[in-house]
Parts: C-alpha cells; sequence; structure tokens
C-alpha cells in the first residue's frame, strides 16, 4: 500500500520534472512578523503545540535492551525514556518523588535501578518507587503512589512518540494520519544511533521554515550542497507533516527504468518532517545511507531554540566508517550553524525592528503555508474539544 502511493506520487513527480513545472499553492501567504517574537504568542504556542500534541522524543534504536534509558531535557522538562524489562518503552519526567531532584544526568546508560544522587531512592525501569532509604527512619508512606510520573508514550515506525503533559491523552493515530506507514518505509526501527549533536539557534518558527524550504538551497547553501541542488519543491501532507521533494534530475536520471524495479530507496527520497519540530534527511557515507533527524526545540524565549542532530544508520559502522560518519556530521553541522541558523539570527534580529509587518510564504513555497497554517489552528485551538477539532480536519493532501 506505501509503495503504490510512493510509486503514484513519484510518477507526478516526474511529469512535472520532465515539463520543467511545479505545483503552486493558491496565493502568497502572509505571516505576521510579530508571530516569531512577541512572548505572548510563543506562549501559546508553547502550551497549546509542545505541551499538547505528541512529540518525536526517541528511537526504538536506542532502548533495544530491557533499561536501556536516554535523559535529556525536553524543551524545559527533564524526561527521562526507558525500556521497561516487559519490553515496553515509557517515558517519565526526570524527577525524584521525595524531594524532586533530578534522578540522572542527561545522557544514555542501561540499568536495572534508577537512584537519586540526593538521598538513594531508587526506582525500577516501570518507574516503580522500590527503595526508600533508611525507611523506618522516615515513616509511613504507600510506594504504590510515589513511582515516577509516567507521561504518555507510544512508539511507531521505530520513533518513539511521547507527549509533555502527564495523565493527558496523545491522539496519535489522528495525529498521524497514516503517516507512520510512510515513515515505516525509512526503516528507522532498524537503526542505530551512531551520532549526536546540537546546535542552538533562532525562534523555532524561523529554525523549522527553513527545513521546509527548498527555495533557498542553491542559493544559501551554494558553498556547501552547491549551486546545481533544485530549488523546485513539491509537498505532500499527511495532516501537518510534510514530506518535500523536488521534481529534479536525480529522479529523471531513473525515471525511465520500470517502474517494478523503482527501489524503495529511490521512491521514498527527499525530505520527510513531522510536525511540528523534527525534519528527516538521507545521506550516503562510506557503509551506506545514513539518517540524520533534526530534532528541534523551542529554547528558553521566543528568540532561540535549540536543534539536535541525531545521526541514525541501518548498520553498525566499523571505525573507518565511523570516520566517515563524523565527517559528514561535522559538515553538516557546518551548514545548519553557519548557513540556516546564522541567517535565521539575523532574520529574528531584523524582524523585531518592527521594520515589516509580515513575512511572505509564495505559491512556490506550499509547506510553509502549510506549516503556518497549522501552528496557527493548534494556537486558536483553546481547549481540548478544539484541539481535537483541528485533528479530525487533517487528512492527506498531496500536490497535483
Ligand atoms: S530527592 Fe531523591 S531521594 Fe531525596
Ligand atoms: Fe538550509
Amino acid at each position: 500500500m506505501s509503495r503504490e502511493q510512493l510509486v503514484e506520487l513519484a510518477r507526478r513527480t516526474i511529469s512535472h520534472a520532465r515539463a520543467g513545472t511545479v505545483p503552486q499553492a493558491e496565493a502568497v501567504l502572509e505571516v505576521p512578523a510579530t508571530n516569531y517574537f512577541d512572548p505572548g504568542r510563543w506562549r501559546l504556542e508553547m502550551d497549546r503545540i509542545f505541551k499538547r500534541v505528541p512529540l518525536t522524543l526517541g528511537f526504538s534504536g536506542e532502548l533495544s535492551e530491557p533499561g536501556d534509558y536516554r535523559a535529556v531535557d525536553v524543551a524545559g522538562v527533564p524526561v527521562l525514556m526507558v525500556r521497561g524489562t516487559d519490553g515496553v518503552a515509557r517515558l517519565f519526567v526526570n524527577t525524584c518523588s521525595h524531594r524532586g531532584a533530578q534522578i540522572m544526568e542527561a545522557g544514555t546508560g542501561n540499568t536495572r535501578r534508577f537512584t537519586c544522587p540526593y538521598h538513594a531512592w531508587s526506582y525500577d525501569p516501570e518507574g516503580a518507587l522500590v527503595g526508600i532509604l533508611d525507611r523506618d527512619e522516615f515513616g509511613e508512606i504507600d510506594t504504590s503512589c510515589h513511582g515516577l510520573t509516567e507521561l504518555p508514550c507510544e512508539e511507531r515506525a521505530g520513533l518513539i512518540f511521547g507527549g509533555l503533559t502527564p495523565g493527558a491523552e496523545l491522539h496519535l493515530d489522528d495525529f498521524l494520519c497514516g503517516y507512520e506507514s510512510m515513515l515505516d518505509t525509512l526503516g528507522l526501527a532498524d537503526c542505530n544511533v551512531v551520532g549526536r549533536q546540537s546546535v542552538e539557534g533562532p525562534n523555532w518558527k524561523v529554525a523549522y521554515d527553513g527545513y521546509l524550504d527548498f527555495y533557498h538551497l542553491p542559493i544559501l547553501h551554494k558553498d556547501t550542497f552547491g549551486p546545481d541542488y533544485s530549488n523546485k519543491a513539491i509537498y505532500d501532507a499527511w495532516g501537518p507533516h510534510q514530506r518535500v521533494t523536488s521534481p529534479d534530475h536525480r529522479i529523471l536520471a531513473w525515471a525511465d527504468s520500470p517502474e517494478d524495479e523503482w527501489s524503495m530507496r529511490r521512491i521514498n527520497s527527499g525530505v520527510w518532517t513531522i510536525f511540528p519540530h523534527i525534519s528527516i534527511a538521507r545521506f550516503d557515507v562510506d557503509g551506506g545511507p545514513i539518517f540524520m533527524l533534526s530534532q528541534l526545540f523551542p529554547g528558553a524565549d521566543p528568540d532561540t531554540s535549540v536543534t539536535t542532530q541525531h545521526f541514525l544508520a541501518p548498520f553498525e559502522p566499523t571505525d573507518e566508517q565511523q570516520q566517515g560518519i563524523e565527517k559528514q556530521m561535522d559538515f553538516l553541522l557546518h551548514v545548519v550553524r553557519d548557513e540556516d541558523y546564522y541567517t535565521g539570527r539575523r532574520i529574528q534580529a531584523a524582524l523585531k525592528t518592527g521594520a515589516k509587518s509580515h513575512v511572505m510564504f509564495g505559491r512556490n513555497e506550499a509547506g510553509g503555508q502549510r506549516f503556518h497554517g497549522f501552528v496557527d489552528s493548534l494556537v486558536a485551538a483553546e481547549d481540548d474539544a478544539a484541539y481535537r477539532a483541528v485533528l479530525a480536519r487533517s487528512e492527506a493532501v498531496f500536490q497535483p
């Protein structure tokens, strides 16, 4: 089913490449410049997007064994993700029930017990409180009520989705709109994490706009990706999630081969984004293709964001291959830090002058238009019923 759909989309992209055409949005969209820096707006985006929608927080492959964990700060919330002895991946707030200490330092590992560094209370991988120091002296408490605070969590297509609001329902199927069957074709479930690095950037939407934007590729990245990258983009959407492909010479290179010989690798090419903060791109290195999954979170204020680039490989790299991966990581850090986010920080400063009331997304920038449309709908959705209604209206939309 996913193959059929990908083949159909590839046929469409090929016919645009042959004709030298590209589908367009209906009109130019104007977005108020204040959306990128107004503190009230930013607060609403934190509460009604980042605290509400499922976020892509981790990978099945990094929690392959029971007891495998990663502790990480997610938009100011200390999170502990753990594979339980029952094989289930869970998310917890990384805070002790005694007096709130953060239990684990940021990082990864494998353990049977999470022991708090303050007074040594301990928890098992399912989050139960299993050890209290000098229990008789501490006094009577019901340990079954004082486990780690669990966050909603579900695993799909090799990704660990979670929410930052304890007890809230994820509504993951409504949110994904069938996208997981597409993501599944990437094979992320069988990948190892082979590298990770972080980079600070401008307002999260200034940063994210760049991931949906091919228009800038041969211009801003003329010295890195190179000027022969196409600036044309086709956007296919599953609800708020978009895949971006180019009707360029790369697709024409295999367009004339018989369709049943089109490899999955070819037909699922492009950039895969997961709303509101993920972009997945594939690069060739010695050993095979690797994925860079860029995971973006707002920083502590409207003017900042933090992006972690996670590198995933469907193979166990040799030392030599790992060196090649690290070279590619350095290159991609340079591109994002010194080209994309360098430009983004300067955009941020310029927008804040108030010189421009709006920024524009052209008819050739349908991806940015769709992204801002969803951001606006979610910000406008005051309560859970309104949020559910936004999800219920989302559907798959493919550009013609
Ligand atoms: S705060 Fe964790 S044991 Fe005291
Ligand atoms: Fe870029």
